[in-house]
Parts: C-alpha cells; structure tokens; sequence
C-alpha cells in the first residue's frame, strides 16, 4: 500500500504549492495525499482531485491527533503565529506530538537558515524549539531551512521603486532570496521521498546578494534607479514607524536586517537540486516573472 502523505497548513501558500507539486509529479495519487487545514471548504479543488481534505488546527491537539490518523509521512508547515510569545512553538510541538501518537514514522518542518542562537531574528527561537521537538520525539525527520522567500521583497518592492530609496541596516550583509515554488518543489520531492534518513535541508537561492547588489539587479530589471541608504537599526525602526507600520512589525523587521547584517542569512547551498533534480531560479528570473506586479 502506498504511504499516506500529509501536508498541514494546506490552504496557505506553500501548502497549495506542495499539494499542486505533489499532484503534478505523476508519482502520488490524490488518494495518497491527506491535506489538514483551518478551512477545509478552501481547499474543495483539491478533494475534486482525490485528496482527502480535514480539519485542523494545531491550536486543537486532540483534533489534530484525530486528523493525523493513517499518515505515514507528516509535513509540518510552520504557522504564522509571530505576535504572541510562545504561541507558534507550542503549536508546532503540539503538531509533532500528534503525528507521534497518531503513529506516524516520519516528520518533514519547514524552518528557517541558521535558527541557532547566533540568529537575531525574533521568531528564531521558535524554529530552534521545533527542531529540537522532532528530534526528541525519535521519529526520523527532515528539516527544511526555508530560505527567505523572494516573495517577500514584493512587498517592499514597489514602496521602494516608487520613492527610489532603500534605507538598510543590514550593510554589507547578504541574503539568498529564494523562490517559494522552488521550496515548494523541494519539499514535495522531501515528502514524497521513502528515505527515513534524519536530514537537515537549507533551501536557498542560487546566490546571497547585499542589498546595494538586489538594489542593482531591481534596477536592470525596471529601469529604475534606487539608492540604498544605509542606517543604524535605530534609525530604521524609527523610519519604518513614520512609515506607519504596525508597531510588532517593525522590530521584526529590524531583525531581519541585523541578522543579514551579521552574515546568517549568507549560505547558498545546492539542496533544492540535490532534492529535485532542477536548479532554483535567480532573483533576476523571478523579476523577470513578475515585473508586472513591480509596477515598472
Ligand atoms: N521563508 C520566508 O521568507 C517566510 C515568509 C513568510 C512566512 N514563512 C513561514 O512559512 C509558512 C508558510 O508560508 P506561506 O507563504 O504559505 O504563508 P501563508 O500563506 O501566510 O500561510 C500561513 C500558514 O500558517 C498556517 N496556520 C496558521 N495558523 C495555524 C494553526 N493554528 N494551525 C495550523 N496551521 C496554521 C496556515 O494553515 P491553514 O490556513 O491552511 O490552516 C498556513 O499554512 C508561514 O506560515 C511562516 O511560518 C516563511
């Protein structure tokens, strides 16, 4: 019989992505796929595809248990549950503990670059706490260390294009921006895998880029010149709240440019080709894909 694969957080983003890779592989039926979500009624084209589609929250652990039953190979998409302190991780280790004592054999996660405590990002520790869950369960794993997904950049994008300026605190620091339906390929391969090795992925891009080098490859893009303006942390958490962004944001943010800037985001790595067979594109690809949605 073959293996019953379960994607949670399967109405997000990356969730449809991997179900949509999954699907399009050829290898796994929709018979074989159970998909866990808060909203089941979203994800009605996937059970028309044969996919068995159940409720679940990681915030109800009985619930989950229940919706976990049958799998073999459990995907744990991590939640975005950043607000409130201890929230996304005791979620997450609630999901590991379903899978345990629903029988499963196998835990993929989706973390994030280097989560260890050198990581000035905010929500690091939730990632870390994870990763140590699935491993003190003693079922085989695979991590997944997402890289930050090109997507991202989109929404900053056109703000900056429009006043041709990018104020930064992350120097000469570098990110491998990488393209979420890369991750999404990666993991499907990762899920649809019978390998029972324990093993530590980190999906980047093909390049870590400074800010002043994205800046450029935006411009060749557009056409439109930006000037990077680099800033303390300080003043950028001060700029970004005249900006008028939610006040929880803007710390968050922070962190994300003294993390670049402390070099943890600087790792390129070949797993999403070892795990399926195709390079990831380049920022340069990806703007070119979505021009449209710059503005430019
Ligand atoms: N690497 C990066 O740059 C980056 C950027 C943004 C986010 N992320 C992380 O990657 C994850 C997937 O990214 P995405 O682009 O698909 O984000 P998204 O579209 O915002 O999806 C949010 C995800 O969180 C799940 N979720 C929220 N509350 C939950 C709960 N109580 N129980 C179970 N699942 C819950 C949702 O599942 P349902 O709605 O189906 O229940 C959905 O899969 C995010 O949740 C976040 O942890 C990474």
């Amino acid at each position: 019989m073959a293996e019953k694969l379960l994607v949670t957080g399967a109405s997000g983003q990356l969730g449809r992505l991997v179900l949509d890779e999954l699907l399009a592989s050829g290898s796994v039926k929709g018979s074989d796929i159970i998909a866990v979500t808060r909203y089941p009624s979203n994800l009605a084209e996937y059970a028309d595809k044969g996919v068995e589609v159940r409720p679940g929250s990681f915030d109800e652990a009985l619930v989950l248990e229940a919706a976990f039953t049958d799998a073999n190979r459990v995907l744990i998409i991590s939640t975005d549950s950043i607000g409130e302190p201890g929230k996304r991780l005791e979620q997450h280790k609630n999901a590991v503990e379903a899978a345990k004592n629903a029988g499963a054999s196998h835990i993929l996660y989706t973390s994030m670059p280097n989560p260890g405590p050198e990581s000035k990002v905010l929500f690091a520790p939730d990632h870390r706490g994870t990763e140590q869950a699935i491993k003190d369960s003693g079922l085989s794993y695979t991590i997944l260390r997402n890289g930050w997904y090109m997507e991202n950049l989109m929404g900053s994008l056109p703000q900056t294009l429009a006043s041709g300026k990018w104020y930064t605190s992350a120097g000469d620091g570098k990110n491998s921006y990488t393209a979420r339906a890369d991750i999404a390929k990666a993991i499907a391969h990762a899920l649809a895998s019978d390998s029972t090795d324990s093993k530590i992925y980190t999906l980047t891009g093909p390049q870590a880029l400074t800010t002043d080098e994205i800046a450029a490859v935006v411009t060749e893009a557009t056409g439109t010149h930006i000037e990077v303006v680099h800033v303390s942390d300080d003043q950028l958490s001060e700029g970004l709240k005249a900006a008028g962004l939610p006040e929880p944001v803007v710390p968050l943010l922070v962190s994300f440019d003294a993390n670049t800037r402390d070099g943890n985001f600087d790792v390129v790595t070949n797993d999403i080709e070892t795990l399926t067979g195709n390079a990831p594109r380049s920022l340069q690809n990806f703007l070119a894909e979505n021009k449209a949605a710059l503005g430019g």
